[in-house]
């Protein structure tokens, strides 16, 4: 267990974060309250999470050398990546070197920095059902791989990219280069292995948060959220729903499968895992090791946030995952191209019952860039939705007269 100490003293717990977004800047404040020193770490300066850290650097997060001389210089205790694009190899070694503890560990951030990891050791290893999938490197791979079995419909991604970049679903031969060129352009790297996911025909997707955190005996045990509904418009999440009610058979299946996938992760700390559910039928489709977008809606649903949760466990403290009220999140586009945005119907917007707004404070604005968020509860989540998606559409970003 790790002793909390003060801050800027040499008592001091220094946690790093590699990545200082909005989801990182939840994490910050409740280290901050927890009584953390926190380092924030992005590529560009007065990031969310920047704005409230003792301590800000912008660096370029890919580069192994400017990690290793900043986590030397800044020693931290804890390093906690929030993105998936860091040099993973650079911490590999800082935490080999016993420099400092990777959160959940380094070989996590690893194999899910790249869909090939995550996908096999899920699949292939643990066994666990997933769409059915093939990677290529060519076009003429990928057009094999999907004549060999996978079929139409089908889903290509860059098997590096998130939010959906690069990413497209094909119904014929036709589409095929297309999807091929599009995921060359939307790849981290111009690295153009792609995977190829047979579509599945799901009822609805859940985002499953699980933690692993310090268990009564004083060991690591799992410990499950209720689970998080969402809707993605062009594998970006616009809209999440806390609980997503669940046949007790599919909730067992995806708890299960979470248990599997976290534990062979390993480490400590909350976890996003990704299901699509038909019937009672649960497929796999990816984990975030760290707090997830669609989680933003614990912010007002859960006693403790997934973030409040996320740095209780690094820090080898108890977590109760219990849900106070249903809830919902309604995520706030810019909607304009432009720095130093002001946000109109602010005032409006929180006139919403049980409403509640998080603006990121991102230093500038791009028409699809996510720069708030809308929380809200009620009695039931048909109510929450409509109470966060009206106390979103209220705030309107718009670039400064
Ligand atoms: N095989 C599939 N069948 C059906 N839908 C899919 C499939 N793969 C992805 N999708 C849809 O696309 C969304 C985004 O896919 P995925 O989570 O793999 O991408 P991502 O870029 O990692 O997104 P994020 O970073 O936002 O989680 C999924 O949430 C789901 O709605
Ligand atoms: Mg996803």
């Amino acid at each position: 267990m790790i002793q909390i100490g003060t801050p800027l003293s040499s008592s001091a717990v220094r946690v790093m974060l590699l990545g200082a977004g909005e989801l990182g800047k939840e994490v910050i404040i409740a280290l901050q309250r927890l009584g953390c020193e926190v380092i924030a770490v992005d590529r560009y300066p007065n990031a969310p999470g920047h704005q409230a850290a003792h301590r800000a650097h912008t660096i370029d997060m890919t580069d192994g050398d400017a990690i290793r001389a900043l986590v030397e210089r800044e020693r931290p205790h804890l390093i906690v990546p929030e993105i998936e694009a860091i040099a993973t190899d650079a911490l590999a070694k800082i935490e080999a070197d016993g420099l400092a503890t990777v959160i959940p560990t380094a070989r996590a951030t690893q194999l899910t920095m790249n869909r090939e990891g995550i996908r096999r050791l899920a699949a292939e290893e643990l066994g666990l059902a997933t769409s059915p999938y093939a990677f290529a490197d060519t076009l003429a791979e990928l057009q094999s791989a999907i004549d060999a079995g996978i079929g139409y419909p089908c889903v290509i991604k860059p098997v590096m990219s998130s939010s959906g970049k690069g990413q497209s679903v094909i119904r014929s031969a036709e589409e095929v280069r297309a999807a091929w060129d599009y995921a060359a352009t939307g790849g981290r790297v111009q690295q153009g292995r792609v995977i190829v996911e047979g579509f599945i025909d799901f009822d609805y997707e859940i985002t499953l948060l699980t933690v692993r955190a310090r268990g009564e005996r004083g060991d690591t045990d799992t410990f499950f959220c209720e689970p998080v509904g969402h809707r993605q418009v062009s594998g970006d999440y616009v809209e999440s729903w806390q609980p997503h009610a669940m046949s007790p058979l599919a909730l067992e299946r995806a708890q299960t499968m979470a248990a599997e996938v976290t534990t062979a992760l390993g480490g400590r700390g909350l976890f996003g895992v990704e299901f699509f559910v038909k019937g009672e039928q649960v497929w796999f489709s990816e984990v975030s090791p760290r707090p997830h977008d669609t989680g933003l809606v614990t912010l007002a649903t859960q006693r403790l946030s997934e973030f409040e949760l996320h740095a209780r466990a690094i820090l080898g403290l108890p977590v109760d995952t219990r849900l106070r009220r249903p809830g919902a999140s309604a995520v706030i586009y810019g909607g304009v191209d432009a720095p130093n945005i002001v946000f109109d119907g602010v005032a409006e917007a929180l006139l919403v019952p049980e409403s509640d707004l998080r603006l990121f404070g991102k230093p500038e604005s791009f028409v699809k860039r996510r720069m708030g968020v809308a929380v809200a509860t009620a009695d039931d989540i048909d109510t929450a939705r409509e109470r966060a998606r009206s106390c979103a559409a209220r705030v309107s970003p718009k670039a400064a007269g």
